[in-house]
């Protein structure tokens, strides 16, 4: 039995291969570069893009079980997937496909991942759906400005959300993945505490051993401050979300702890684990 990973080059897609390859299972592991996919020995890397379901033709051959990543042609994926007699999907979604509309200015991503999630729903192969809230690794967006000047600006200081480790969505993915009980279930995972900003820059001012000054700025102060860093669209879009954040905190949800029988990992052992891309260079 092969289990095909997509997004497997991804932060949370890495994970599950090596867990998967760690339970023992036979993994393909999908990628539109394969010559850098840097991939575990026993893994097969093929190549395929999930906006050009032509790609796929071969990618399911023997496949029983698959992780998706909500990208591209998600239907088009999974008729193919279907045809060749894939049996399970796991999906990651979005916790915020589980949020309605927020505001007049809409959506808060939620609709493309539900959009995904319905098409899932409707492909006629079981399902689980993981909807995390906030990767920890969205953190590594700060570790430039911490190596160099130790400082972290940011808008919404008071925002919480709950941050969480991608080995424990990766945990998720994978259990989901190889037992039983989790066909048509969805999953919304976080970490175990909702963290304002001056805290999540504490756990990794504690990891490094370094204090970091945290800076707050007007929204659109910080707008101009990514202004190279990242399109306009994402950054409105991260103000709506803190915005909303702000009245509406990331709940803290014990699903990591009910699935793994253990509880999720702190966004201080997150910061542990990735402290050398905040380590000033000696
Ligand atoms: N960041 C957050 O806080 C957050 C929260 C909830 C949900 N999410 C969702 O998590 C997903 C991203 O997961 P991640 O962080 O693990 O991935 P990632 O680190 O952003 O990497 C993207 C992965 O997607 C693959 N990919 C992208 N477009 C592809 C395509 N057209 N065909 C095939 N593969 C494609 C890439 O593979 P190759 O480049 O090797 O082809 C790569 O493995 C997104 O759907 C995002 O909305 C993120």
């Amino acid at each position: 039995m092969v289990i095909l990973v997509t997004g497997a080059t991804g932060t949370v897609g890495r994970c599950v291969v090596e867990q998967l390859v760690s339970a023992g299972a036979k993994v393909r592991a999908l990628t539109r570069r394969p010559d850098s996919a840097a991939m575990p020995p026993s893994v097969e890397v093929v190549a395929g893009d999930l906006e050009k379901p032509e790609s796929l033709t071969r990618v399911f051959a023997g496949v029983d079980r698959m992780y998706l990543l909500a990208a591209g042609a998600t239907w088009q994926v999974l008729s193919r997937a279907r045809q060749a007699d894939v049996r399970q999907v796991v999906l990651l979604s979005s916790a915020t496909a589980g949020f309605d509309g927020v505001g007049s200015d809409g959506d808060l991503g939620g609709q493309f991942h539900r959009r995904a999630e319905r098409e899932v729903e409707g492909s006629g192969l079981e399902w689980t759906h993981l909807r995390p809230g906030m990767f920890a690794s969205n953190l590594l967006d700060w570790a430039e400005a911490i190596r160099i000047e130790a400082v972290v600006k940011a808008p919404y200081d008071a925002a919480r959300q709950s941050p969480v480790h991608e080995l424990d969505i990766a945990a998720v993915a994978t259990t989901a993945l190889l037992s039983d009980g989790h066909q048509g279930k969805i999953y919304t995972l976080t970490g175990p505490e909702a963290l304002t900003k001056t805290e999540q820059v504490a756990a990794i001012a504690g990891a490094i051993r370094r204090d970091i000054r945290f800076e707050e700025l007007a929204p659109e102060q910080w707008r101009e401050h990514v202004r190279d860093a990242m399109p306009p669209f994402v950054a409105d879009w991260l103000l709506r979300l803190w915005a909303h954040t702000m009245t509406t905190p990331e709940p803290v949800l014990p699903t990591v702890q009910r699935i793994l029988g253990r509880p999720p990992r702190t966004l201080a052992t997150w910061a542990a684990d990735h402290a050398a891309h905040f380590q000033a260079a000696p």
